[in-house]
C-alpha cells in the first residue's frame, strides 16, 4: 500500500481481503472497483485514512522489549540538557508513555520531552487520551503505576489514566514515516520498533534515511527485535542488535 509503504505478505492478504470486504459491504458498494473509485473521489481523504486503519497492525503494549527502557534510563541519567525521544509509529501510545515514565523516573525534574507519531489517526486519538483498560497494564512496574498512573473509580473503574505531569510532556501527532513532518526537531533517541517488519528493503532504507536528520549527532535509533538494519547501508553503526548510533 503506497501511502504507508506497507507490503502485504501472502499470509496477511487473507486478513486484508476480509477486512476490505466488510468495509465495501458497510459502504453499500458492489465490488472493489467501486471502492477504488470511492477512494479516488474522496476529496477529504477520510476513506484513505480509514483504509490505513484497515491495513495497519497496531499491536503494542507497555514496556515492550524491556531492555530498551533499561538502556534509555541509563542514557538519560548520563545526559546533559533537554532529553528528547521520538516514538515513531507509536500506535495507541503505550510505547511513548513507557518512555515518559522511564524519563520522569531517571531525570525527575530535569527537562525532557516525548513525541509520538503514527499514520493512523484512530490510534493517535487513543494515545492522546492516555486512558487504558487495566488488562493492558501488565508491563508497567508497580512503582511507576503508583507514581505515574491514576486508577479509575466509579464509572472509570477498571481503567487507568496516565498522570497529568506526564501528559504535559508528551505530544502526539500524525506523521508518515515515508514523508515525516518537518517540525519535530531533533532527538537523542528514536524508537522505530515493530513497524519495519511490514516494509520491503527499499522502503526500510528510505524510512531510516528519512529519520536520520532527526537524530542528534551520536543519537540512537532503536528497532524491534525482529528488525535488522545490517543489510542496509544506512549510515548508522550497530552497537548491538536493535540498537544503532548515528556517527
Ligand atoms: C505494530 S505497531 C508498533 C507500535 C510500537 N512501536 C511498538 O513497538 O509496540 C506498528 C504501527 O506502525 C504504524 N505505521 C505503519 N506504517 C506507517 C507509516 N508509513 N508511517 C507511520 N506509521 C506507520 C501503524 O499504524 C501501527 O500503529
Amino acid at each position: 500500500m503506497e501511502l504507508a509503504g506497507i507490503v502485504l505478505s501472502d499470509n496477511k492478504q487473507g486478513l486484508f481481503v476480509s477486512r476490505l470486504e466488510n468495509r465495501v459491504r458497510a459502504l453499500g458498494l458492489q465490488n472493489y472497483s467501486d471502492y477504488y473509485r470511492y477512494i479516488h473521489d474522496d476529496v477529504n481523504n477520510y476513506e484513505r485514512h480509514h483504509l490505513v486503519d484497515l491495513l495497519t497492525t497496531n499491536e503494542t503494549f507497555f514496556f515492550r522489549e524491556a531492555a530498551h527502557f533499561e538502556f534509555l534510563r541509563e542514557l538519560a541519567k548520563s545526559s546533559a540538557g533537554a532529553f528528547r525521544v521520538w516514538s515513531a509509529a507509536c500506535s495507541s501510545g503505550e510505547e511513548a508513555w513507557s518512555v515518559a515514565m522511564t524519563l520522569a523516573d531517571a531525570l525527575r525534574t530535569g527537562p525532557w520531552e516525548v513525541v509520538g507519531t503514527d499514520i493512523s489517526r484512530r490510534v493517535l486519538a487513543k494515545a492522546r487520551n492516555a486512558h487504558y483498560a487495566m488488562e493492558r497494564i501488565d508491563g508497567i512496574p508497580s512503582a511507576f503505576l503508583k507514581r505515574y498512573c491514576l486508577r479509575g473509580i466509579d464509572r472509570e473503574a477498571g481503567t487507568l489514566l496516565v498522570h497529568k505531569m506526564l501528559r504535559e510532556r508528551v505530544r502526539f501527532c500524525y506523521s508518515n514515516l515515508l514523508q515525516p513532518r518537518q517540525d519535530l526537531g531533533t532527538f537523542d533517541v528514536i524508537f522505530l520498533r515493530n513497524v519495519m517488519i511490514y516494509f520491503d528493503n527499499d522502503t526500510k532504507l528510505k524510512v531510516v534515511r528519512n529519520l536520520l536528520p532527526y537524530l542528534k549527532n551520536d543519537g540512537f535509533l532503536v528497532t524491534g527485535h525482529a528488525e535488522s538494519l545490517t543489510s542496509l547501508n544506512c549510515g548508522l553503526k550497530m552497537l548491538r542488535p536493535t540498537l544503532y548510533q548515528r556517527r
